[in-house]
């Protein structure tokens, strides 16, 4: 069943291509994009976008935030559902609710959702099981089809909810007219990029395998990045904590001037997300003040660094959102090489189950 990999998770890894292929067919068309399962109406008369989940769905979710606004031009926020349930939030009709999920039963974003509905929001849910608790409590769904997720961590789940959400900010910008051609051309074009994107060398595999040595001690981690690549930090630092129990963080990489530069020395490693097509010179200044204070420095990147202590080079493309994927591709094998360093079980980590049905 695992087809020759040595665990679920590394199947998972190397089926992302194949995934998100499935979970972009039928859906892009010439110029523009198609959800049969949904009405352009329902974006008439929303104002606003709120987003809820946990974990890695959180994650996407909040690299969609970034997506709705830049793209739809509709202001977006994102909240970790246990949060949402409990803070009294203020809830209005001009809002289009949605959910984010893999499983479809976490708990928190089931009663998230729940809440939203019967605040008479309009609810959409991207899931990736169909017949689930939140597919069939949401007024609309948008599968994922990346097909059974094994492995407790998940990975092609977060790849396909990406894309969706990607199309979806693409597909309310059209609804709203608010896309030029041009731009709506690039996007569908970066769009269908994707799967090449997530497709992996043997040459980048074992550059992980001979890194991961590196790593299996020290203070922790830093993961760093700016705008969506924020997100994607945190996803990778979530990665190496759930399989390789190190303490890792995800942090806005402008943000560490603010207090977590204190921890910097050679045993704090900073991963740092450096794409080319996105604020680099802002992201290689934050990391440059790192390796001012010794922090060991890993950069992620197409273009060259210096000063990283080791770098792993990625492709060079020409939208920031293809580098997303060549850097979660290195992530999610970062950790699991890590992990399997370890010798932990990399699919069935300590502590943790694959679907969170209670509170
Ligand atoms: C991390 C992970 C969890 C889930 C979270 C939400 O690798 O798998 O953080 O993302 O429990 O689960 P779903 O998406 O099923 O709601």
């Amino acid at each position: 069943q695992k087809d020759g990999y040595r665990f679920f998770m590394e199947k998972e890894i190397y089926e992302q291509s194949s995934v998100v292929s499935d979970c972009m067919l039928g859906r892009i068309k010439d110029s523009e994009i198609l959800f049969d399962e949904i009405e352009t109406s329902i974006i008439d008369g929303i104002n606003e976008i709120k987003i809820c989940a946990c974990g890695t769905s959180y994650h996407a979710g909040l690299t969609a935030s970034y997506l709705f606004e830049r793209l739809s031009k509709v202001k977006c926020n994102v909240e970790i559902a246990s949060e949402f349930r409990y803070k009294e939030p203020l809830l209005t009709k001009d809002t289009l609710f949605i959910v984010i999920s893999q499983s479809g039963e976490t708990a928190d974003t089931l009663e998230a959702l729940k809440m939203a509905k019967n605040a008479g929001l309009k609810t959409l849910v991207v899931c990736n099981v169909d017949n689930s608790s939140m597919t069939r409590t949401a007024d609309a769904t948008i599968l994922t089809r990346a097909g059974i997720e094994k492995g407790v961590a998940s990975t092609k789940a977060f790849s396909t909810q990406t894309v969706v959400l990607w199309m979806l900010a693409l597909f309310f910008a059209k609804a709203k007219n608010v896309i030029s051609v041009e731009v709506m051309q690039q996007e569908l074009h970066t769009l269908r990029e994707v799967p090449k994107s997530l497709c992996i060398s043997d040459k980048i595999h074992e550059k992980m395998k001979r890194l991961s040595k590196r790593y299996l001690h020290g203070h922790g981690f830093f993961f760093i990045g700016r705008d969506v690549f924020y997100p994607l930090a945190l996803e990778g630092a979530l990665k190496l904590k759930e399989i390789s129990y190190l303490h890792a963080e995800g942090y806005p990489a402008g943000e560490m001037k603010h207090g977590p530069i204190a921890l910097a020395d050679p045993e704090l490693f900073t991963i740092a997300l450096m794409p080319q097509n996105l604020l680099y010179d802002k992201i290689k200044s934050n990391v440059e003040e790192l390796s001012a204070r010794d922090s060991t420095i890993c950069a992620i990147s197409p273009l060259d660094f210096d000063l990283a202590d080791d770098f792993v080079k990625i492709n060079s493309c020409d939208h920031y959102m293809l580098e997303f994927f060549e850097m979660l591709i290195v992530l999610q094998l970062l950790s699991m090489e890590i992990s399997i360093r370890l010798g932990n079980d990399v699919d069935m980590p300590r502590n943790l189950a694959k679907s969170v049905t209670v509170e």
